[in-house]
């Protein structure tokens, strides 16, 4: 029977080969931060990258902006995330520990004890969620500012800008990926919940009465995305909001969900936002946000369908999708990265089947011809089938070894990752045959 992933044998592959480590390692670690290595650096941006793609450049009604992280504090007054963006927190009076209320078991929430060890908890507080600090030498009201705790912010406050310097028209939306702050109780679950994260969010900006047809159509077109990506289909699910889970801004919404090794939990948000941000905008900074509609002469305040990912969420995703224990044969298995290769972090690894004869020369010229084309890279370190092993553990898709046939007829051997089957191709050709095997990709388990 195949194995099932648990986080900390997902934890240390991410450590040992380079994904994620631990915040500031040498000094016993930051709860909750993590830096990404050299192939997770990888790995982020290749999902950022497949996302922007799609969600900004194959539509035509959709632009970007890169908004700053700090903001005027009266945005977050007018958004209600002062008021609002809070978690009910509890802490036990004997160990001092502290949880979100709404997280810890009914029993021990009921009756008032910590689920730790036992003792008594403190009534709930409610705590805000944003992080503060202060701009310019000085610590004094006037100098407060927030570390944005969502990137959608910095959209409404440029939908006049982007309105008119743009030429878009409603339906349009804008897009953004960058950095969000929470000051929330992490539990250990790795990238999965942090302080520090990355989202990638678009807002797409709408008349009110076409509210339905649009949350359809993202919903949509956000679970297609997953597909894309090669998430398994049966990992994923759809979660709506009941009323008490609706965020201050909500209407309506529904969450995208994946098994993780620790259970079913939020991926993405797709949220009908009404027209409650840009109104508030409007009474806060005393600017109208409204919309003309030049074919209608109609003046409205545009609703708002949000379609809100988490980048760092969508790698701890992808990893734990992309992972399996496969057993080749008897007695010997492999750890295999399953990842789609137009996200894997090396897409091609180049080997000489031995160093001598000039092999290691013509594969490394080989490399480095193809370096413009895609992601490679090179080895000549120990046996062929510990190479591929080493390829099959960060999911690089192809490997192609040259060998003494290569110097006769310009021939090299591709193997495949997921199958293990190896094909002789012409050395011109590996472009072309990778692009073709990129586009034809499919997981088969
Ligand atoms: N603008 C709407 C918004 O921020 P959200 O449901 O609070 O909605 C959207 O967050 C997504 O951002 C989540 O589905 C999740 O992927 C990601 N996210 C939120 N908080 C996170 C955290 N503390 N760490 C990592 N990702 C987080």
């Amino acid at each position: 029977m195949a194995e099932k992933l648990t986080m900390d044998t997902l934890v240390s592959l991410c450590k040992r080969r380079g994904f994620v480590y631990q915040s500031s390692d040498i000094y016993g670690g930051l709860s909750s931060a993590w830096d990404y290595g050299p192939l997770g650096v990888e790995l982020k941006k290749n999902i950022q990258e497949f996302w922007w793609k799609e969600m900004t450049r194959l539509h035509d009604n959709i632009v970007g902006i890169d908004a700053a992280i700090m903001m005027h504090p009266r945005v977050w007054e007018a958004s209600g995330h002062v008021e609002n963006f809070t978690d009910p927190l509890v802490d036990c009076k004997n160990c001092r520990q502290r949880f979100r209320e709404d997280k810890i078991p009914d029993e021990n929430r009921i009756a008032k004890k910590c689920p730790d060890c036992g003792g008594d908890l403190t009534d709930p507080r409610q705590f805000n969620l944003m992080f503060k600090t202060y701009m310019g030498p000085v610590e004094e009201g006037g100098s407060l500012v927030y570390l944005r705790p969502e990137t959608a912010q910095g959209i409404y406050v440029n939908f006049k800008n982007v309105l008119q310097t743009s030429r878009v028209k409603i339906p349009f939306g804008i897009a953004q990926v960058g950095k969000a702050f929470r000051n929330e109780i992490t539990t250990k679950n790795f990238i999965f919940r942090t302080c520090e994260f990355e989202q990638m969010e678009m807002q797409f900006f709408i008349a009110p009465e076409e509210d339905d047809k649009w949350f359809e159509y993202w919903k949509k077109e956000r679970w297609e995305y997953y597909k894309k990506i090669g998430i398994r289909q049966d990992k994923l699910r759809f979660h709506q909001h009941g009323p008490g889970e609706l965020a201050h801004y909500a209407k309506d919404a529904y969450d995208i969900e994946y098994e993780f090794p620790m259970g079913w939990q939020e991926l993405e948000g797709i949220h009908n936002r009404t027209n409650y941000d840009l109104t508030r905008h409007t009474e806060f900074s005393g600017k109208d946000q409204s919309y003309l509609e030049e074919v209608t002469n109609r003046r409205f305040v545009p609703f708002v369908i949000e379609t809100s990912a988490g980048l760092t969420r969508t790698v701890l995703t992808v990893l734990s999708d992309a992972w399996e224990e496969e057993v080749v044969d008897e007695g010997d298995s492999r750890v295999v990265m399953h990842f789609h290769p137009l996200l894997a972090p090396v897409k091609l690894g180049v080997f000489p089947l031995v160093k001598k004869d000039g092999l290691a020369e013509l594969a490394q010229k080989i490399e480095l011809d193809l370096r413009g084309n895609f992601a490679t890279f090179y080895d000549q370190g120990g046996a062929i089938g510990r190479r591929y092993r080493r390829q099959d553990e960060i999911g690089t898709p192809y490997c192609v070894t040259i060998d003494y046939q290569t110097k006769d007829d310009d021939t090299v051997t591709l193997r495949y990752r997921d199958s293990m089957e190896q094909v002789r191709i012409k050395i011109a050709q590996i472009p072309d045959f990778i692009a073709k095997a990129d586009s034809e990709y499919r997981r088969e388990k």
